[in-house]
């Protein structure tokens, strides 16, 4: 079976200028171990307007930087949008697409994630392709339901042998900035399930492909999620402003 090396990444969301950008890397720097020997990748997920700071103070440092949207398309009549090349262009490696965020408040569409996955694909950027059940779907019985409609969309128009390029994150909306953490034994079941569903795809993929665990994360917290054997990592919101929670819990990927 592949080794899948664990990933913790710090999506900072409306948080982060480029003077707190440039104070946060300075510090997260000499808090990391050289990156040969980090149990964990590390990447941080920064607005727009940071990207080029962070990357920058990163550079040769292994510390991936995500932006956290962009557009399908590569050009065209869509004001305030950022195409996959443009990210590229700035060195960005990654961006985080569809997160729940985006879909609850910006009219993200399981339709629309159906092109920005490839597309992100195709310029070389990881994408970061993010699930979840609101607590409502959980409690009438729909996780599945739900897991399976945005992964069938979000991976349809992914050739099988790119599936294990994309990373999951199962963020379950009712964990997330709530500090009602999923119970290891939840987030295990639910990322076994979103495995379940690559690997119905492709079994290869399926093994490969990194699922993380997103929602409440904290140092205090980590060990256990990060233990269960189909957690690959986490996506890390509010703990991950400080740069010193974010490296405890790329520590605790060590297990
Ligand atoms: P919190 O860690 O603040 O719950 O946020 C999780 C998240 O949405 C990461 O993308």
């Amino acid at each position: 079976m592949p080794e899948r090396r664990p990933y913790i990444a710090g999506n900072w969301k409306l948080w982060g200028t480029r003077a707190q950008a440039t104070e946060y890397c300075r510090r997260l720097l000499t808090l990391l171990p050289e990156a040969s020997r980090r149990p964990a990748d590390v990447g941080l997920c920064v607005p727009f307007t940071a990207l080029d700071t962070c990357i920058e103070l990163l550079q040769g440092s292994g510390v991936l930087v995500a932006a956290q949207n962009m557009h399908a398309e590569e050009t065209g009549a869509f004001t305030g949008e950022v195409s996959a090349a443009m990210l590229v262009e700035a060195g960005v490696q990654s961006v985080v697409l569809g997160h729940s965020e985006r879909r609850q408040h910006d009219g993200e569409t399981d339709r629309a994630l159906q092109e920005k996955v490839p597309a992100a694909l195709a310029a070389g950027l990881q994408p970061i392709l993010c699930v979840g059940e609101t607590e409502a779907e959980r409690e009438a019985g729909d996780m599945q339901r739900k897991l399976r409609h945005q992964i069938g969309e979000g991976l349809e128009e992914v050739a099988d042998d790119r599936l294990a390029d994309v990373v999951v994150a199962y963020e379950p909306i009712w964990a997330i900035g709530t500090g009602q953490v999923a119970t290891p034994d939840l987030a295990q079941e639910a990322i076994a399930f979103v495995r379940a569903l690559v690997a119905s795809r492709s079994e290869e993929a399926a093994e490969s492909l990194r699922v993380l665990y997103g929602g409440s994360v904290k140092p205090e917290n980590a060990v256990e999620i990060l233990a269960q054997p189909d957690v690959d990592g986490a996506l890390v919101g509010g703990a991950s402003l400080d740069p010193e929670s974010l490296a405890r819990i790329a520590a605790a990927a060590a297990g």
